[in-house]
């Protein structure tokens, strides 16, 4: 379908969520999370992975353990670390704490030795684009600094979606006057999108993927996750087709249909790449949208989604910026159920728990509150039913009256 509403609106959210993340901060201790999973029901790409204990093949398989179909098997040492921003002098208080998103960037950095490919939503690493002075905003300037000195050394390829005339563009001027090869993808013209996208490939060999954008308040103002897996060749070379057709993109005026040979991949939600991630045995796969930029053999974002869904045995657990059982930027109104109805069913024929967190800030959609509503009425002690919704309000303005449910 098409969307009739330019997705500039997009950049606009995100860009007002940034500052209002900001604002609330210097208001005090009250900024909660906003949490920026936004990622995947916006549909930009999901990695999915099974943790599955592999049986061996003198011991029975116990008839709970999950099913699942093997694909071809890789034997890297790949290490995975589960990344985090908290929101600076938020007290998040988590009993477990996660390496920061920007520690794993420098390592990165850090560690490149031959190339870096950057997919890119927008750059603002420096805080001149709200023409402050945010002591905040040193961490995402050590980024840009970083990859401008690399940029020489390394090969460094950012692939970002067309920036509109009135973003800032200083970043990707400095980057590209130090070396690094720039291509502008314009989803716009292309599919009517963005190209929400944000992940890493370094040396062919390590990955980030997460929510962060190139954006100084994503590293210090903004709660995001994100993931990086080190030493890991078999998954970076399939990352690194999804990067190749980006690149390929920002040199073309229209999606290939089909894609060639090169962009085809043989690890999807059928038969996974198996792999040992910090040394247990697992499936993974890497899906993408929108579908038409997926070659043969790569899952969609939205099976990949409801696969997770419809795979759940005990719980789901979701934790995204917006929940809403519509198309947001089409016009005119979609309705669209295809999550929801799945949660719904899972919830209802196998007894699934389904907890969501939801952001709840100045942007919401009022719409979105009875949405959320009737999902968190399908709740039935007696019958097992169980969906539980909570949101969270990151103090902004006078959005605190939209958050009780
Ligand atoms: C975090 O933990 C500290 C120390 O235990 C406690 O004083 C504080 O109230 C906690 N904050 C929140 C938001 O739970
Ligand atoms: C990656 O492998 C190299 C050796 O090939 C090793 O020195 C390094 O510690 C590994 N990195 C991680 C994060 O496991």
């Amino acid at each position: 379908m098409k969307m009739d509403v330019p997705y500039n609106q997009l950049v606009e959210v995100e860009r007002r969520r940034q500052e209002a993340n900001r604002k609330a901060q210097m208001n005090s201790w009250c900024v909660m999370a906003v949490v920026a999973v936004a990622t995947v029901l916006l549909g930009s790409m999901a990695l999915y992975i099974l943790l599955t204990p592999r049986v061996s093949s003198s011991r029975p398989a116990p008839s709970s353990s999950l099913r699942l179909p093997r694909g071809e098997s890789c034997s890297d040492p790949c290490e995975i670390v589960l990344l985090e921003s908290i929101p600076e002098g938020l007290e998040f208080n988590s009993s477990t704490a996660h390496p920061t998103i920007f520690q794993a960037w420098l390592n990165l950095m850090g560690g490149a030795r031959s190339s870096i490919d950057i997919a890119s939503f927008y750059w603002t690493l420096t805080n001149k684009d709200t023409g402050t002075d945010e002591p905040t905003a040193n961490q995402g300037e050590t980024v840009l600094k970083t990859l401008a000195e690399l940029s020489g050394k390394v090969s460094v390829r950012i692939a970002v979606n067309t920036p509109q005339e009135s973003q800032p563009q200083g970043d990707l001027t400095l980057l590209r006057d130090s070396g690094a090869d720039i291509r502008t993808v314009n989803m716009r013209a292309l599919t009517s999108g963005v190209l929400h996208t944000k992940f890493w490939v370094v040396d062919k060999r390590h990955i980030y993927i997460g929510s962060a954008n190139m954006d100084w308040r994503s590293l210090t103002q903004v709660k995001e996750l994100g993931v990086v897996v080190y030493n890991c060749s078999c998954l970076a070379a399939d990352l690194g087709k999804i990067f190749e057709a980006y690149w390929l993109l920002g040199h073309s005026q229209s999606v290939p249909s089909p894609w060639p040979d090169s962009f085809t991949t043989v690890y999807n939600k059928d038969t996974p790449l198996q792999l040992p991630l910090n040394s247990t045995p697992s499936s993974v796969y890497l899906s993408s949208s929108p579908p038409s930029f997926c070659a043969a053999g790569r899952t969609p974002d939205l099976q990949s989604i409801l696969g997770v869904i419809e795979d759940a045995e005990s719980f789901i657990y979701i934790a995204v910026m917006n929940y809403l059982p519509t198309m947001e930027f089409s016009s005119p109104k979609r309705y669209w159920a295809d999550i929801d109805t799945r949660l719904r069913r899972v919830a209802y024929e196998k007894r699934v728990k389904v907890r969501l967190l939801i952001s709840c800030w100045g942007s919401s959609k009022p719409v979105m509150f009875p949405f959320l509503r009737s999902l968190a009425s399908v709740y039935d002690p007696k019958s097992r039913l169980d969906i539980q919704v909570v949101s969270i309000s990151s103090c902004v303005a006078s959005s605190e009256l939209l958050c009780v449910l």
